[in-house]
């Protein structure tokens, strides 16, 4: 059964969807582990509800970058994974630990990459550019990721239409609503691609 491990700093939605999808037996997989540079964000809520082990490792946990990178590494090592799962993850993660899993490390971004990914594109903050720049069309994406951030091979993406009175928070809950959607699909499919 394909293992995944899944990396999250938020509200914890789109782990939260990917596992009630493996609980309604949509995605054959087993989440072994989250991850969270946020102890008392909404994703460690939903882990702890469906018992699934915590590890918070964060510049306060390990304040030493040497040791903050082991920390990571040690949890591969432990737990190993055929698919890491960054599901809102805000921290651009050590080159030494996406080395650990080329190609196999996805992400999800709330937009239609390559527009506006990169630096300071995160969250609410690319909403509010999309916005900005009158986009009529705006979505998200599913990505491999390497070293460059959001620079990743594209798995997948969707379109959502921005509409003429749309706010940063309106068009992001439309969007956050189909990465529910696209997530768990492009996990299967990804997987399956791979012979897992
Ligand atoms: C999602 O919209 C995700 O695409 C975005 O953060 C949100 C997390 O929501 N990720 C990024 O901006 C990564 N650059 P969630 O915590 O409810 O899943």
């Amino acid at each position: 059964m394909l293992k995944i491990g899944v990396m999250a700093s938020g509200g914890g939605s789109n782990f939260k969807a990917i596992i009630d999808r493996i609980g309604e037996g949509d995605l054959e997989a087993q989440c072994k582990f989250l991850i969270t540079n946020n102890a008392a964000c909404g994703a460690v809520e939903h882990a702890k509800m469906y018992g699934i082990p915590v590890f918070h490792i964060s510049g306060k946990t390990h304040p030493v970058e040497s040791e903050y990178e082991a920390a990571l590494c040690r949890v591969l090592d432990e737990s190993p994974v055929d698919l890491l799962i960054l599901a809102g993850y805000m921290k651009k993660l050590p080159d030494v630990f996406v080395a650990k899993m080329p190609d196999r490390i996805l992400n999800i971004h709330p937009s239609l990459l390559p527009k506006y990914g990169g630096k300071g594109f995160w969250g609410i903050h690319v909403h509010e550019a999309v916005v900005a720049a009158h986009e009529t069309e705006s979505g998200a994406t599913v990505h491999l990721v390497g070293h460059e951030i959001d620079g990743g091979r594209i798995l997948a993406q969707v379109k959502v239409p921005v509409m003429h009175d749309d706010t940063a928070a309106s068009l992001q809950a439309r969007v956050l609503e189909q990465e529910h959607e696209l997530y768990w699909k492009t996990i299967r499919d990804y997987a399956k691609s791979l012979g897992l």
